[in-house]
């Protein structure tokens, strides 16, 4: 559809209101439809985002069971469009019943023109929006399934992971807990030459200090009490492929000094093993922690921290991305929608800026987390700033009221035409059209006095 063509279908079956709301539509291209399936055809072929719908139509003009039947069949063709209910005070349970099958809002009757202009406004740019996240979603140029992001930070991130995969340098990821680091060591070595190898995984913080060495080395039989059998370690199983050092902050001093010999001699030795045995790894480390500092303060080594550090990449907080919270939020609900058999619908604008508002101190997996617990938990088709449990925000951009548009014009005219009539007020309203009296009020209302 082209920026210019802003379709709206109107399904009312009573012309006298019909008439009475194109004032509120003029700004739009109409198509005007009288019962279910009239509005069902033109739905299909002219395909407008926004719909506003009467519940009463024929052969029930005073029920609501076409109405509802017609949003569900709008609906089930495009779930993106945006449909605004008309409902008489009344039928209020009706309205309500379809917001729960994904109506976008709804206005009571009779028609309070300015104020159902301004939902049409809104629920357009709520439509623009989505329709901008959906075209970035397709182009988020990120070169790796299942990272999503907008942001050029991390495509260029995505793109140095990609430049270097194929070199066996060593790869440092720092970033605040939850942006992605394991997805993007995992990202590397699926883009190396080392892909049909194994990813293996060490979380130095999760391993007691006196089980570490063991679980990297491996050991052989008899190497200390309780060492059964021979037992093969991580660095080993990701021979050929690449091995994961998560939390490298937490290494201890003893073992830093251990894997440093082994960056430099490429050997490990099983604890109790006579014999060197050859390893070829790609080493990918993480951490949340300040490594600089804790070189300052001598807990991490200096020589081992170049060594780590060939090549750094320093993962944005999800704050700093702009637009990526809710790309990342329709991705994970896309996902989820599919793993919980749900089918919610999308987001409401007061989520939309809730996510965009908030300082993500989780990061991604905090994200992931709220809406997975909101796509378990909520009964709407659309997913709130309440479901996601985040403080509610300034809504998208304000629409301004016809109100304050009027003021805006009246304000400048007024200024306009006094500044062009040098301050003579017989000038002025002549300029304007209005008679004295008229200018002077405006003028008291605006509180626009004239300069000396
Ligand atoms: N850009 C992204 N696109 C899609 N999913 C992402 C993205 N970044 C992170 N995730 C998901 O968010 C979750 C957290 O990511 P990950 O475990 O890689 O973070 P981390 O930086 O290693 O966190 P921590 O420091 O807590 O270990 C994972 O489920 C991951 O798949
Ligand atoms: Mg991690």
């Amino acid at each position: 559809m082209t920026e210019d063509a802003l379709k709206l279908l109107l399904v009312e079956d009573d012309p006298g209101l019909q008439k009475q709301m194109r004032w509120a539509i003029s700004d739009y291209e109409v198509f005007v439809a009288g019962d279910r399936e009239s509005a069902l055809t033109l739905f299909r072929s002219e395909e407008p985002p926004v719909v506003v719908l009467d519940l009463g139509l024929p052969p029930d003009p005073n029920g609501a069971s076409e109405g509802l039947a017609t949003l569900e069949a709008i609906l089930r063709h495009n779930p993106g469009a945006k449909v605004i209910i008309a409902s008489g005070n009344e039928e209020r349970g009706n309205a309500v019943r379809a917001i729960g099958m994904g109506a976008y809002d709804f206005y009571s009757k009779p028609v309070d023109i300015e104020k159902l202009s301004m939902i049409i406004e809104r629920a357009w740019r709520l439509y623009k929006l989505e329709e901008e996240n959906r075209r970035l979603t397709r182009s988020s140029s990120a070169p790796f399934a299942g990272i999503v992001t907008g942001d050029p930070e991390m495509q260029r991130i995505c793109h140095t992971v990609e430049k270097v995969a194929g070199a066996d340098v060593t790869v440092l990821i720092t970033g605040e807990s939850g942006t992605g680091k394991e997805l993007l060591a995992r990202a590397l070595h699926d883009a190396s030459p080392r892909s049909s190898g194994n990813f293996v995984a060490v979380n130095c913080a999760a391993i007691p200090e006196n089980l570490l060495e063991s679980e990297m080395f491996g050991y052989e039989k008899g190497a200390f009490t309780g060492a059964t059998k021979q037992t093969i370690g991580k660095v080993e199983v990701a021979d050929g492929g690449t091995l994961f050092l998560d939390e490298i902050g937490d290494m201890p001093l003893s073992l830093q000094a251990k894997l440093l010999r082994f960056l430099q001699d490429r050997v490990i030795e099983r604890l109790g093993g006579r014999k060197p045995i050859p390893v070829d790894v790609r080493i990918v480390c993480a951490t949340n922690q300040d490594l600089q500092a804790m070189m300052q303060s001598g807990e991490f080594r200096e020589d081992l921290y170049y060594r780590l550090n060939e090549i750094h990449l320093s993962v944005p907080p999800l704050r700093d991305r702009q637009g990526d919270a809710v790309l990342l939020a329709r991705f994970f609900l896309d996902k989820m929608n599919k793993q919980f058999n749900k089918s919610i619908r999308g987001f409401s604008d007061s989520a939309l800026a809730a996510l965009n508002g908030y300082n993500w101190p989780g990061n991604i997996r905090e994200l992931e987390n709220r809406v997975k617990k909101s796509i378990i938990m909520t009964e709407a088709k659309v997913i709130s700033a309440e479901d996601l449990e985040l403080p509610e925000v300034e809504g998208l951009e304000r629409v301004p009221t016809l109100r304050e548009m009027r003021e805006k014009t009246e304000r400048e005219s007024v200024q306009r035409a006094l500044a062009l009539a040098q301050g003579n007020v017989s000038k002025a309203t002549k300029l304007l059209g209005i008679s004295r009296p008229t200018l002077y009020d405006l003028m008291k209302n605006l509180q626009i006095t004239l300069k000396d």
